[in-house]
């Protein structure tokens, strides 16, 4: 028997495919299933291992103990979960799983991308962990429905596309759980120093509107969560999400979820009715996982009559990419909004942008906070708060540097009860340095 060697991931030992295949088969003739599912998801296991290590034991190669463990952990994760993806799940170094057909297993560890020695022994047995995973959210996937989002059993959010839209086989794509990191996790990581973190745990506490800004897992859900510890316990949050990833802390949070069609395409709830529900719900503050269409135009009209305090992520390379997009997102909703209202919805909802980065070496970072320097039906003007000085020679990438805080933001922060953070030079809301229209 030989082996065929390591995952980088696991450090598991695989085995031929042919002996693999054996024990396999081997173990499901064995199994009594009714009894099976009785256990516990514990009991299972170690029921599993037991079968299995007597059937090696009779009928085995000779194979040291290490090795047998190896393959008897490798048979019982196929059998009872997501098979060699398991061990990759168990990894907390593993931010992302990405499968690209049954010979193409890349993983994602500190923001680089690497390709794992590993692979399902067939595009079946690919398949078969795939179904385990939609038949969770109740799902099936096939030609007729061949995109499906699902979670693991963890929660994990899952996408799955398969043939013929997908050329590679069938494609799976999981999103480990993003870590809870706190603000000072962030600052130790060299995501953004503590100076900005003061402002914006300011801005948030001081309840100005503000949005989350960054390329696609550039960690603005993280942001989003660590930002959110600022919001004050007595205040009732309502979160709206895709999926829900939000860990929150306060005591007084109503977390909502969005829900995709059924499998006869009927039953949506989308983030726009979560979003319209969530103006009935008496909240204090109201936090939209991502805006992605039309939600965003009940998401300004909420920010403009009270519900200050908002917070939201978007999918925008730039904080003038952010405006943009927000704008073109509230125009997808079914209401026709002219432009120039939409401009002074925007103008007067949004108060700061916080974009995010992916620099070179994978890091992710705050490259800027921005602040709308715009009124009424202007056309976008946006001003740095703070602006990040690439320096690829810098451990982080590169240092925050303050420009100016508006005087309106400073009097805000204040009025609430704060002292304004030190380091960042007041300016009348006119004079604001740097201010730039935005394209
Ligand atoms: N500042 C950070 N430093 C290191 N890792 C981070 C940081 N922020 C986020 N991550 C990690 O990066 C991954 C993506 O983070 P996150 O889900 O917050 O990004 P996102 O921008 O919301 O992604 P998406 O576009 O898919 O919504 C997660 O695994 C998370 O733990
Ligand atoms: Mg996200």
């Amino acid at each position: 028997m030989s082996l065929l060697g390591r995952s980088a991931g696991g450090g598991d030992v695989r085995l031929e495919s042919a002996d693999v295949a054996t024990f396999r088969s081997k173990l499901l003739s064995e199994i009594d299933l009714s009894e099976l599912t009785a256990l516990s998801p514990a009991q299972r296991r170690a029921r599993l291992e037991r079968m299995l290590s007597a059937i090696m034991g009779r009928e085995g190669p000779v194979i040291t103990l290490r090795e047998r463990n190896a393959l008897v952990r490798q048979l019982v994760d196929e059998a009872l979960g997501l098979g060699i993806l398991e061990p990759l799940l168990d990894d907390g170094s593993v931010t992302e799983i990405m499968v690209n057909g049954p010979d193409d297993i890349y993983v994602e560890r500190a923001g680089r991308i690497e390709k794992l020695p590993m692979r399902f022994t067939s595009v079946e047995q690919l398949y078969q962990t795939i179904d385990r995973i939609v038949a969770g959210v109740n799902r099936r996937v096939d030609e007729s429905s061949p995109m499906v989002d699902a979670r693991l059993a963890s929660g994990e959010r899952v996408n799955v596309i398969v043939p013929p839209l997908a050329l590679n086989g069938p494609v799976l794509t999981i999103r480990r759980f993003p870590q809870p990191y706190t603000l000072g996790q962030l600052i130790e990581l060299g995501s953004l120093d503590l100076p900005t973190a003061e402002l914006l745990v300011a801005c948030v506490r001081a309840k100005l509107n503000l949005v989350i800004s960054g390329g696609t897992g550039s960690g603005k859900t993280t942001m989003l969560n660590a930002l959110s510890s600022a919001i004050p316990d007595d205040e009732r949050i309502v979160t709206i999400e895709d999926s829900a990833e939000l860990k929150l802390q306060q005591p007084h949070v109503v977390r909502l979820e969005a829900r995709p069609a059924n499998t006869e395409g009927s039953g949506l709830v989308s983030i726009r009715d979560l979003v319209r529900n969530s103006l009935r719900m008496r909240p204090d503050r109201i936090i939209v996982g991502e805006v992605r269409g039309g939600e965003t135009l009940d998401m300004l009209q909420a920010m403009n009559t009270g519900h200050e305090g908002s917070l939201a992520t978007v999918h925008a390379n730039s904080a003038d990419d952010s405006i943009v997009r927000l704008e073109t997102l509230a125009s997808m909703s079914e209401v026709p909004v002219p432009s120039d209202t939409l401009r002074d919805q925007i103008n007067s909802a949004i108060e700061v942008v916080v974009q995010l980065s992916r620099t070179a070496g994978g890091r992710r970072r705050v490259s800027e906070v921005a602040t709308l320097a715009s009124r009424h039906r202007e056309q976008f003007r946006l001003a740095s708060i703070v602006r990040l000085d690439v320096d690829p020679d810098h451990p982080h990438g590169g240092l925050l540097r303050p420009i100016g805080l508006p005087a309106a933001i400073a009097d805000r922060i204040r009025r609430s009860g704060q002292r304004v953070p030190g380091g960042f030079p007041v300016h009348g809301d006119d004079a604001m340095p740097a201010a730039r229209e935005v394209s």
